[in-house]
């Protein structure tokens, strides 16, 4: 079962306001997986999550060097896996540093290292309708225990981005923001995993 919180942009500063409110609920320790087309806004979700971390440094695509640390309230990992040919090389680049506990870590096609990711882990899937069209649609899933006791905060700071009318109204209503279940949620959610 995992819990999934369905969100919208409307261009790129509002998909990192998004990811810097989302950056709030973040602490050492925590990975994130983020998946995508190219120029879904991957990095874009990673430089609004860091600004929230308390990166003063540009953010930029890490696609060529792999990897990137930043200095914030909390030190920063920043991996692109999607060059990689095997789960040895995303080894070589680290990555056991990304589990241990000192840092928030982003990998982009972090879904390509699955077997690596923690138990506990969010993923965070984007999706353009076109290339025109600067609307995202955002998909946060939590993977384990941790993160599905911790969606419920995380959609109630996200409300304003929330896909689905109803739980958009529930949150302004200020009635308790509730998180849907892939059980209870769409088939292709529950087809997940
Ligand atoms: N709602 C949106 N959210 C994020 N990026 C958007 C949005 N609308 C348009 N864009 C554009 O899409 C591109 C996303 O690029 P990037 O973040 O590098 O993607 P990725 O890392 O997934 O390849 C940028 O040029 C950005 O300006
Ligand atoms: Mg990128």
């Amino acid at each position: 079962m995992s819990a999934t919180l369905a969100l919208t942009t409307e261009g790129p500063a509002e998909t990192r306001r998004l990811a810097a409110r989302l950056a709030e609920h973040l602490h050492p320790g925590d990975v994130i997986a983020l998946s995508g087309e190219l120029g879904a806004g991957k990095t874009c979700f990673v430089q609004g999550a860091a600004r929230g971390l308390g990166v003063t440094a540009r953010v930029t695509s890490p696609s060529f060097l792999l990897r990137r640390d930043y200095d914030g309230r909390v030190p920063v990992l920043h991996l692109d896996v999607y060059r990689l040919d095997d789960l040895g090389e995303v080894l070589d680049l680290g990555f056991e540093q990304a589990t241990d506990g000192q840092r928030v870590t982003f990998i982009e096609w972090g879904d390509a290292m699955r077997p690596l990711l923690p138990a506990d882990h969010l993923d965070v899937e984007l999706t353009s309708r076109d290339e025109v069209d600067a609307a995202r649609r955002i998909v946060l899933r939590a993977r384990g225990e941790g993160w599905r006791a911790r969606l419920e905060a995380v959609a109630a700071a996200l409300a304003p981005w929330r896909a689905d009318a109803a739980d958009a109204a529930d949150a302004a209503g200020g009635r308790a923001a509730t998180t849907r279940t892939a059980s209870g949620g769409t088939t292709d959610e529950t087809r997940e995993r």
